[in-house]
């Protein structure tokens, strides 16, 4: 008799330890059985595949609404749509609070827009901007309880800033109820002077965003965070190092054995500030603006080098994607004005796993272990979702990506799945794409073909383990 639903046969199956041949037999949308010789009532032919666990983008921005009316491109159909094309399972969008709001109340807000619409799984962060003691004292720690157990807090812009004494509260609620802090680390009030200096000498061009978000503001807001996360005694996540420089903070404080975990990204990488230069210095570059700004080639390869070593622990897209042309988009009119008013964010949700997996582990400078880790199971372990996500085993959610490591063809705009207009990426070549997409045990995309009916649900959330590993 057979009782397996489905079989995934023949294929290299690569979890964060090993890796070694063998069938995975699901059930009920579970891994059941890993072995040699299963059977099922279906059966996947992964010859020639690798079988990792499904990734995990622990970053990405959905359906947020701006201060200044610029409209993010991917709604969460959209979003998760290319999230799943690109081998994702699960994907961490955030609920951002807007100040005056009630936390609680933007939560169901996200909710609502989320449900029936999403083609992954998804877990919600939260973005706390207005911490009142209504907030700190009743909302957060009671959202903590029901499963949203990290938040972000940011250093800079005008609407979100915390100044000192916020972060710090904030990260005593954190500790209180055993949650993430995740930090934006950039120092607001040093971006703020350089912007209005480089206005003043008429240096508007997006490549100025560069400028202004300099390296050693966000050197110095990671300091800064670490500083205030060691008085408190609270673990934080420090998301999207740019470079070199805050880097070696995060060495500092993990020499002194703090807790303080690092997040890189795809722009880090393979982009630089010399991107933002657009052509001769035009309004292309306003494709390339993020927060931090992609650096220099010498803070590529100490991104690599944080990569390899364990600097880093997860690897995610921080997909935060506006349209280029049209109406509230990246190029409005008060954009061209100046770079402070270019929204920033890119899209990357489609592209982060092939450009990791083509610049790191085809070229050589990562493992294949190593790549599971950054971007599923590590995600998965920081932010309370294993062992039913990021894994390979027995009783795990059957959330698979079957790779094909020498697929070759270069990403372009015209076969992604994501809303916006641009990839940052155009042209670039990647040796090694997805090209099945399980979700608890059903294909949900083919090759870039992603099925209509939006399956995925959301997900609620243990405290991280960080909390429970006692170092
Ligand atoms: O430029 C970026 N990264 N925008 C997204 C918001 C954020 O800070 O993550
Ligand atoms: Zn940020
Ligand atoms: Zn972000």
């Amino acid at each position: 008799m057979n009782d397996l639903d489905l079989v995934i046969g023949g294929g290299n199956v690569v979890t964060a330890a090993d890796s070694y041949a063998a069938d995975i037999g699901i059930k009920d949308g579970r891994i059941v059985q890993i072995g040699q010789g299963l059977t099922g009532v279906e059966r996947i032919d992964a010859s020639g595949l690798l079988v990792l666990p499904g990734g995990i983008d622990a970053h990405v921005h959905l359906d947020q609404p701006t201060s200044d009316g610029t409209v993010m491109a991917d709604d969460f159909a959209s979003g998760t749509r290319s999230a799943a094309a690109g081998g994702n399972t699960t994907v961490l969008p955030f609920a951002l609070q807007i100040k005056g709001q009630s936390l609680r109340a933007c939560v169901e807000d996200y909710r609502r827009k989320a449900a029936g619409n999403c083609h992954t799984d998804v877990a919600f962060h939260l973005i706390v901007s207005d911490p009142t003691p209504q907030v700190l004292g009743q909302e957060l720690p009671a959202l903590v309880r029901d499963g949203y157990t990290s938040f972000k807090v940011f250093m800079t812009y005008d609407d979100l800033v915390l100044n000192d004494a916020q972060l710090l509260d904030v990260f005593e609620v954190a500790r209180r109820e055993r949650a993430l802090v995740m930090v934006h680390a950039e120092g607001h009030d040093a971006i703020k002077h350089l912007t209005r200096r480089l206005e003043a000498e008429g240096q508007t061009a997006p490549y100025y965003h560069a400028e202004a978000h300099a390296q050693i503001a966000e050197r110095e807001a990671t300091h800064r965070a670490i500083s205030h996360a060691q008085l408190i005694d609270v673990p934080i996540v420090i998301v999207h190092v740019s470079g070199r420089e805050p880097m070696e903070q995060i060495q500092w404080a993990r020499a002194r054995g703090l807790k303080v975990f690092a997040e890189t990204c795809p722009q880090y990488i393979v982009l630089t500030a010399e991107d933002l230069r657009g052509l001769n210095m035009d309004f292309d570059g306003a494709k390339y603006v993020c927060s931090p700004p992609p650096r220099d080639v010498d803070s590529q390869v100490a991104i690599w080098q944080g990569l390899r070593d364990g600097t880093f622990d997860i690897f995610s897209s921080d997909h935060c994607p506006f349209r280029f042309e049209g109406e509230a988009s990246k190029d409005n009119p008060r954009a061209r004005t100046s770079f402070r008013w270019v929204p920033n964010g890119i899209p990357g949700v489609e592209t982060r796993l092939p450009i990791l997996f083509s610049e790191g582990v085809s070229k050589g400078r990562i493992s294949l272990q190593r790549f599971v880790a950054l971007t599923s199971t590590n995600p998965a372990r920081l932010y309370g979702l294993y062992p039913q996500k990021g894994s390979i085993a027995i009783g795990a959610d059957a959330d698979l990506t079957l790779w094909d490591p020498t697929l070759t063809r270069p990403i372009r705009q015209a076969d992604l799945n994501h809303a916006c207009d641009y990839t940052p990426y155009e042209e670039m070549q990647i040796t090694g794409w997805p090209v099945r997409t399980i979700l608890r045990g059903r294909t949900i995309a083919v090759e870039g073909y992603v099925r209509p009916d939006a399956g995925g649900r959301e997900l609620s959330r243990a405290a991280s383990e960080i909390y429970s590993r006692g170092t």
